[in-house]
């Protein structure tokens, strides 16, 4: 995947996937199954950190991971976040930061925001350096949001985002993604912008649908209600590691075949 087949797979009506990937072994199964993006979230945070919200996040956390899914990844497009604080100085501190994520394997770069960011997303797009765009719910910005709520409600909302979206398409995204937006409107943001939008929580007129992998495989307990859950990787592994115990303590494993006779 490249960012020349988005436009030319909306353009053709082709639906494109992404997932979220934070380390080597689990690109690489994401990879394999064929998902067209894999986006080194800022997710990493509360996924796979243990922290409260996106916030704490570093760029240095973000390359780690960044590198670790750029090295698994035969296919896919690889999306890598710029955490919070890392962008918002302006076009030279964006900039900056995207160099950092591209080295260790990034094919692109997202962040969050509208109007205001279209500065920076010229600079990176000049440096050629591709960017998604994040609109709707942010969370790097939740505290202003006053929460986990759909954005975009209302005619002079939806007006604003429209806005942000002609503001990031004419700055150079390559593509857009809407989170936790109502669906009429991301239709509307579909219709208006040449580039694939990628909704989360934003309905089915989306040209692509992304999803953090650990909600949609089963990994987890909670889960947002428009997440749907393709599996129970969580129960499955449960069983595999009491599987693993009991035959430890029974002493069941290792059997003949799984040790060296000599
Ligand atoms: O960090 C992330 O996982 C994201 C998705 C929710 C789009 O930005």
């Amino acid at each position: 995947m490249r960012v020349h087949h988005l436009v030319g797979a909306k353009q053709r009506g082709e639906k494109l996937t992404m997932l979220t990937a934070y380390d080597a072994v689990t690109a690489r199964i994401l990879d394999e199954a064929g998902t067209d993006m894999l986006l080194v979230g800022d997710s990493l945070g509360n996924v796979m950190l243990g922290y409260d919200s996106t916030m704490p996040v570093t760029l240095d956390e973000m390359v780690v991971a960044t590198r670790s899914v750029a090295r698994a990844t035969q296919r896919a497009l690889v999306v890598a976040d710029l955490p919070f604080g890392t962008y918002e100085a302006g076009p030279q501190q964006a900039l900056a930061s995207a160099v950092q994520l591209m080295r260790v394997g990034a094919n692109a770069v997202k962040l969050e925001g509208g109007r205001p960011r279209a500065e920076a997303v010229r600079a990176l797009t000049d440096a050629g350096i591709p960017v998604v765009g994040h609109l709707g719910f942010t969370p790097q910005s939740v505290n202003k949001l006053g929460g986990f709520r759909v954005q975009g409600r209302g005619e002079d909302a939806a007006e604003a985002m429209l806005a942000d979206a002609a503001a990031l398409v004419q700055a150079g995204v390559v593509a857009l993604v809407l989170e936790m937006v109502p669906e009429p409107l991301a239709a509307r943001v579909t219709e208006a912008v040449p580039v694939p939008t990628i909704g989360i929580g934003a309905g089915p007129q989306c040209d692509g649908q992304v999803l953090v992998w650990t909600d949609m495989a089963g990994m987890t307990q909670w889960q947002p209600r428009f997440v749907r859950r393709f599996g129970q990787v969580g129960a499955a592994l449960r069983q595999a590691v009491e599987d693993y115990n009991q035959a430890v303590r029974a002493g069941s494993f290792p059997g003949a075949a799984e040790s060296f006779a000599d």
